[in-house]
């Protein structure tokens, strides 16, 4: 099935490590030009090398990009505009977070955990409903967290924020359905790098957030019985970027937690 992505301009956030390695592979497979904005450069030039070798007819490219500042936002799609010619899916997959209790944060990591999952957000969707209005067509999704709709332990800041990206990613919605644009979200539950490389050095994972017992808990606590995978994030999110498949999908947020959460 051709997802429509040939010739289209999409930009992945945080692309280089696990979750966003996963979705910028799969857009190149479906042949689109792909644009990585990272912080961590050497991580994100391994997958352009990844990306490029499919040899699936787009070309990926990267630039240094602090998803918190909006310069760095707009050189990003500015950069991207001019190389692809278009900007027409747009990924938010920065995010970060440190568990802990709630008694035990600071108002220096509460500010943080905002400034990434949260102000991230907001700078990259000004910048490309810019150019996705101008043209009169766009797709944009968030990746949120199963912990903006269980009420996670240890997970507090980073939950209420989530949870601030799927409120404002339905207004979005609202407001730019009108100019041909979808903005949806999806909410992994824990979903752990398929091996080392998959990581960069900025990477939450670094250095492990579970022990391998715990991963087997977490797992037996989901109804699919198993841990998911980068690629089980990197599917929904080219299924509801692509016109062909999700062109009547908007304002909707979509689990992909192995039933983790299960919202009606
Ligand atoms: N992995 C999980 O279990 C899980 C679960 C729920 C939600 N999520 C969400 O999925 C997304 C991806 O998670 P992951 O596990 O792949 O994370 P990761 O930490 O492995 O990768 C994040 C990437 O973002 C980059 N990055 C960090 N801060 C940045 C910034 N300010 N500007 C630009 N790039 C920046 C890092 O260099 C890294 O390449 C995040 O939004 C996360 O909150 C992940």
């Amino acid at each position: 099935m051709d997802l429509g992505y040939k010739g289209k301009g999409v930009v992945v956030t945080g692309g280089g490590s696990n979750i966003g390695r996963a979705i910028s592979l799969t857009f190149a497979q479906e042949g689109a030009n792909l644009m990585i904005g990272d912080v961590d450069t050497a991580q994100a030039e391994k997958v352009v090398a990844e990306a490029n070798a499919l040899n699936a007819g787009g070309k990926t490219i990267t630039v240094k990009c602090d998803v918190t500042s909006l310069d760095d936002v707009q050189a990003m799609f500015k950069k991207a505009n001019e190389e692809f010619g278009q900007i027409d899916v747009l990924v938010n997959n920065v995010g970060w977070d440190s568990m802990m209790l709630f008694t035990e944060t600071t108002p220096e990591f509460w500010q943080k955990v905002i400034n990434i999952n949260y102000i991230g957000v907001l700078n990259c969707c000004k910048t490309a409903l810019d150019y996705m209005i101008e043209r009169k067509t766009g797709a944009i999704v968030s990746i949120s967290s199963d912990a903006s709709r269980q009420g996670e332990f240890k997970e507090a800041v980073y939950g209420g924020v989530k949870g601030a990206i799927n409120s404002f990613m339905k207004t979005i919605a609202r407001e730019n359905g009108r100019f041909g644009i979808r903005a949806n979200v999806v909410c992994p539950g824990v979903t752990v790098p398929e091996e080392d490389q998959a990581i960069g050095d900025k990477s939450m994972w670094k250095g492990g957030m579970f022990t391998p017992e715990q991963l087997q808990k977490i797992g037996k606590a989901y109804p699919l019985r198993k841990i998911g995978r980068p690629q089980d994030i990197a599917y929904p999110v080219v299924f509801l970027a692509s016109n062909v498949t999700a062109g009547h999908i908007t304002g909707q947020v979509l689990s992909a937690s192995g039933g983790y959460s299960m919202v009606g």
